[in-house]
């Protein structure tokens, strides 16, 4: 197998674009389809200070070297999400990267600084964790973002998360969600403006771009996402892709071009009346926001470890947590 561009020995080939790729002109192929992803969206003005949220995966490591490479005034910020093993991993991985390279990087705890983790607040809510995790990942990031007065948070979202969102979303007809599925969401009341510069990138991209760069990924995926419907979703489309390379990036782009439009309305709807939260003043249709909510509800119950959660035993939080849990929603 020979490189496309300089006919020396390839270590990857994508059919999506019908090339192979040395090392060097790989990561070339990855820079390029990042600036262009800025570029073709607007994403980021020069000048402006981004800042990176990274989990530790090869993801939003890659998006970060690639900031930084591409010239971008980038700083990260990670959350310690709680889950046991998994979120100290991830937590190392992301600190070594910033120590290796001299990066400055934001830390959040979440049993340290808001007194909870993600199974604890999954038993006492006794909502799958992704919810938990995604509400109280979405929150702390913004903040981060506004608090620290920068211009865009990016994201490592790749092709294979936004096609299996959109997937997601098209099966359910989720028009409000369609609406606001894009790279790029503008900043506005109280929300900073977002970025995904991975979205012309598929993860088997990303981690390929890890292991050339020397990047130490943490390569397990999040055990309490196993078996859950995104991943299936993913794991449809890549059969489809195998059978007919390019698929993927024709559901996104193409949707994005001739359809996304068709929904906006749906989604400014139900962003109507948007307030600030009385506790802690983010944007919120409610009189107090999703994370307050949740900090209040969760920070003083008695930590579930997340062996019990993945059990079964703790969806539902064991009987002393059930219980805290009816006498906090009683209140
Ligand atoms: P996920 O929601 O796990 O698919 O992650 C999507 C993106 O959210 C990642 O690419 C990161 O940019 C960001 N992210 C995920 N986990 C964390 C975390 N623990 N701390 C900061 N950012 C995160
Ligand atoms: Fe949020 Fe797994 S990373 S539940
Ligand atoms: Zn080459
Ligand atoms: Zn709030």
């Amino acid at each position: 197998m020979k490189c496309t561009v300089c006919r020396g020995p390839a270590i990857i080939d994508l059919r999506r674009h019908n090339a192979n790729f040395c090392g060097d002109h790989f990561l070339k192929f990855c820079r390029d389809q990042v600036a262009k992803a800025i570029s073709q969206h607007d994403m980021i003005a020069p000048g402006q200070r981004v800042l990176v949220a990274v989990s530790g995966g090869k993801d939003s490591l890659a998006l970060w070297d690639l900031l930084v490479e591409l010239g971008y005034d980038v700083e990260g910020m990670t959350i310690g999400l709680g889950i046991g093993d998994y979120s100290d991993a991830s937590t190392a991985a992301s600190v070594a990267f910033a120590e290796s390279r001299g990066l400055p990087l934001r830390r959040i705890d979440l049993r340290g600084d808001y007194g909870y983790d993600i199974p604890t607040a999954a038993a006492v809510t006794r909502r799958v964790p992704c919810s938990s995790c995604g509400t109280s990942k979405r929150h702390l990031i913004d903040s981060a973002a506004l608090d620290g007065g920068f211009d865009v948070v990016a994201t490592g979202h790749n092709l294979d998360d936004e096609a299996a969102v959109l997937l997601g979303n098209v099966l359910h007809w989720h028009t409000a969600y369609l609406g606001r599925q894009a790279p790029v969401l503008p900043g506005r009341d109280g929300f900073p403006r977002k970025v995904k510069p991975l979205v012309r990138l598929s993860e088997r991209e990303t981690a390929a771009y890890c292991v050339v760069r020397g990047i130490d990924y943490i390569v397990d995926e999040c055990p309490m996402a196993e078996g859950n419907r995104h991943l299936r979703y993913k794991e449809a489309l890549n059969s489809i892709e195998a059978a007919s390379p390019g698929t993927k990036h024709a559901f996104y782009f193409e949707f994005l071009d001739k359809a996304a439009d068709r929904f906006r309305p749906e989604a400014a709807e139900a962003q109507e009346g948007l307030r600030p939260c009385a506790t802690c003043g983010s944007p919120t249709t409610a009189d107090v926001c999703a994370f307050c909510r949740l900090v209040d509800r969760v920070s003083d119950a008695d930590p579930v470890p997340v062996e019990l959660l993945r059990a079964g035993r703790g969806r539902g939080g064991n009987a002393s947590n059930r219980n805290k849990n009816r006498t906090k929603v009683n209140r």
